[in-house]
């Protein structure tokens, strides 16, 4: 099968920011995935660098138009080769072969009818390119879309009949539901067309930083509109107009684009189409807007976060990772420093990195760093039948772009990993002589990454051709026919030794964010000082006195600790795995390092606050707290007199 991802093309106006490089990530996330499972993937992007606004913007900086898009497009291109994006083509509307690939499709509409030449008079807005009846201008003034003033153009225009082709949009709508995605973003385009079409005014006299008209309609006056001329890169890409040479990956499988550009993608890309008779998209995906700390990036409020930053602080596939993950896909997202560091941290710094760690510290322990999955199916059913229960449900997420719910699931791979040692114990069994047993559990969680690596792949492609490398074997369409699809494990191999995937962040690493934003470990000292003041001037609590009912909120249980290790870098933290009871086992972070080593820890009993909202501590999750005295001496865990069942209640 075929594939044919785009990203829209960026205007030449300005330098990339994270907003493009999300659409760009997705994209290149898609085709890599598409590639992954074997598909011939064309993946498109490149820059839109006619109309007015480009003009404006060269001027304003001194530069010959031409001189300048061919600047800000290096720009970008640059960036995502850096960023090694796979695209397969890189176009710019600037390109001979695209500029008459759109004289020709101009032409085949003019001659079939569909573009006439009239008047216009209306409200333009440079800004957007677009002109807007006067019943939908804000205060009879101002631009809809983008709120800057718009003026009054008369001009001799070409017209696409759009109105025409009302009723054939509607039905094409009603007829594939996955048109338009996210699936909620369908009414308002059907709305809009509902509304009524206006025929569009396709030429511009105004300016002449545009397309040219086709020669034989003698009529240098104009040119052309800059989303006609854009909009047909995707087929222009392809050879249409001169030598179909790629067209058989027509029609588009995903144009991916930002929200506010999908009437562009829906309502008139779809009519031109049908006019050159050619078939249309599959699918536009719409994507939401990526505010920074809460707030609309603008360059004016100096808070654009540029991507080329942002990467050489930590890295672009954890970035790549960050976006992904952070948004349901459509919706708007949020770039904030202390959520990406959260994420680096806790999901690939400690989720996925340390349980690598953990296989190669194993491995070289007890089998000289040999694995070998002979024995995984004798002890693992339980996890094997969990873990291709999940590979399985990833395509579908996938397929409705929901990154963020593919890159959870995909991390439930390593939950299973994490829990299989905890509870099966490899250390215990390699001093009970179950060697066997020992061996099988470390070889089942060298399978799960190996299958998750394949799976993260697209969204973390060098990180996770590290892993392959270290758990020796290669990601490739092969692979993951054998490992993900046909359910195969790993043949015998020697794993190797690699440096740290993912360094924890302890720090912000952009400056300006590190003035906007206290870290949370800081926000921590500083309320438990609070605490601590309060208590010590409330010795006698005064009023403070709690009814028993106030008390019993608190739910207080006995737990069994089921791993302990230190917290890399920090003197006081250790992170407990603490079972409550059959199906509860909880992450614990306490600073009680200085006090108890994490060995001794391990399978004693503690008592524990269970209903506490779960907090970050140097980034790691912590579900509970656990109860200790202390004094001048020191401190000292609180623990039932006799062992008793996790999750007994206290009190
Ligand atoms: N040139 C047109 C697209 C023509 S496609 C035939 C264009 N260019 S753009 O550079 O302004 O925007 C490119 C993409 O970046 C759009 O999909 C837009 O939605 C996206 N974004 C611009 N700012 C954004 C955010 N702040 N957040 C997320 N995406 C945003 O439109």
């Amino acid at each position: 099968m075929s594939k044919y991802i785009t990203t829209p093309i960026y205007y030449v106006n300005g330098e990339a920011h994270i907003g493009h490089a999300y659409t760009t990530f997705i994209a290149d996330t898609t085709a890599r995935y598409e590639r992954l499972k074997g598909n011939e993937t064309f993946f498109l992007t490149g820059t839109d660098e006619h109309g007015q606004k480009i003009e404006e913007s060269a001027q304003k900086n001194g530069k010959p138009t031409q001189e300048f898009a061919n600047e800000i497009s290096a720009t970008f291109k640059n960036l995502w080769d850096e960023f090694e994006i796979s695209y397969s083509k890189f176009i710019r509307t600037t390109d001979k072969d695209h500029m008459a690939g759109v004289q020709k499709a101009f032409l085949k509409m003019f001659d079939k009818g569909d573009i006439y030449k009239d008047f216009y008079e209306g409200h333009y807005c440079v800004s957007c390119e677009t002109f807007f009846p006067e019943t939908q201008l804000v205060d009879g003034e101002f631009c809809p879309d983008c709120g800057r003033t718009t003026s009054i153009v008369k001009e001799e225009s070409y017209f696409f009949k759009l109105s025409e082709y009302e009723d054939k949009l509607l039905k094409h709508y009603e007829e594939n539901p996955d048109f338009i995605m996210p699936r909620s973003r369908a009414n308002e385009v059907k709305n809009f067309v509902k509304g009524g079409l206006r025929d569009l005014s396709v030429t511009r006299t105004s300016f002449t930083w545009g397309v040219k008209m086709p020669e034989s309609l003698h009529d240098d006056k104009h040119v052309m509109y800059v989303w006609l001329d854009a909009l047909l890169n995707y087929v222009t890409a392809l050879g249409y107009g001169k030598d179909d040479a790629n067209m058989d990956f027509w029609p588009a499988s995903t144009h991916f684009v930002g929200k506010d550009i999908l009437r562009f993608h829906a309502i008139y890309w779809p009519a031109f189409l049908m006019s050159l008779d050619l078939p249309l998209p599959k699918t536009i995906g719409a994507h939401g807007w990526w505010t920074r700390d809460g707030e609309k990036m603008s360059k004016s409020k100096g808070n654009v976060v540029s991507p080329k930053e942002v990467s050489d602080a930590y890295g672009v596939e954890n970035l790549r990772y960050f976006m992904l993950r952070e948004v349901p896909f459509g919706q708007d997202g949020d770039f904030s420093q202390r959520a990406f560091i959260d994420r680096i941290n806790s999901e690939l710094s400690n989720d996925l990195g340390n349980l690598l760690n953990r296989i190669i510290g194993m491995s070289g322990k007890y089998s000289a760093f040999e694995i070998d999955s002979v024995d995984v199916a004798k002890y693992h059913t339980k996890e094997l039948g969990a873990m291709n229960r999940v590979l399985d449900s990833l395509d579908g997420y996938m397929s409705e772009m929901q990154t963020h719910r593919y890159l959870e699931e995909l991390w439930r791979l390593f939950s299973i990993g994490n829990t299989a040692i905890t509870e099966h114990e490899p250390w215990v069994k390699i001093k009970n002589d179950k060697k066997e047993e020992a061996l099988a559990t470390v070889a089942l969680v060298a399978n799960i990454l190996a299958k998750a690596s394949i799976m993260l792949s697209p969204v973390m492609p060098k990180t996770t051709a590290t892993i392959a490398d270290a758990l020796h074997f290669e990601i490739n369409n092969a692979s993951y026919n054998e490992l993900v699809i046909d359910k195969k494990l790993l043949k015998l191999f020697t794993i190797k030794k690699v440096p740290p995937l993912f360094p924890r962040v302890e720090e912000p690493l952009m400056q300006e964010a590190t003035q906007a934003e206290p870290t949370p470990v800081k926000k921590e000292e500083k309320k438990s000082s609070k605490k601590k003041e309060k208590f010590e001037s409330e010795a006698d609590f005064g009023d403070n006195l709690l009814e028993i009912g106030q008390f019993f909120e608190t739910a207080l249980k006995v737990g069994t600790v089921l791993e302990a290790e230190e917290v890399p870098k920090s003197k006081k933290l250790l992170k407990l795995k603490v079972s409550l009871g059959e199906n509860d086992t909880r992450q614990i972070v306490a600073g009680i390092r200085e006090f108890y080593s994490a060995e001794s820890l391990v399978g004693t009993q503690i008592c524990v606050v269970a209903n506490l909202k779960p907090a970050k501590l140097m980034g790691i999750m912590s579900e509970g707290m656990l109860l200790a005295a202390k004094d001048e001496d020191g401190l000292c865990l609180v623990r039932p007199e006799k062992p008793k069942k996790a999750g007994t209640p206290i009190g």
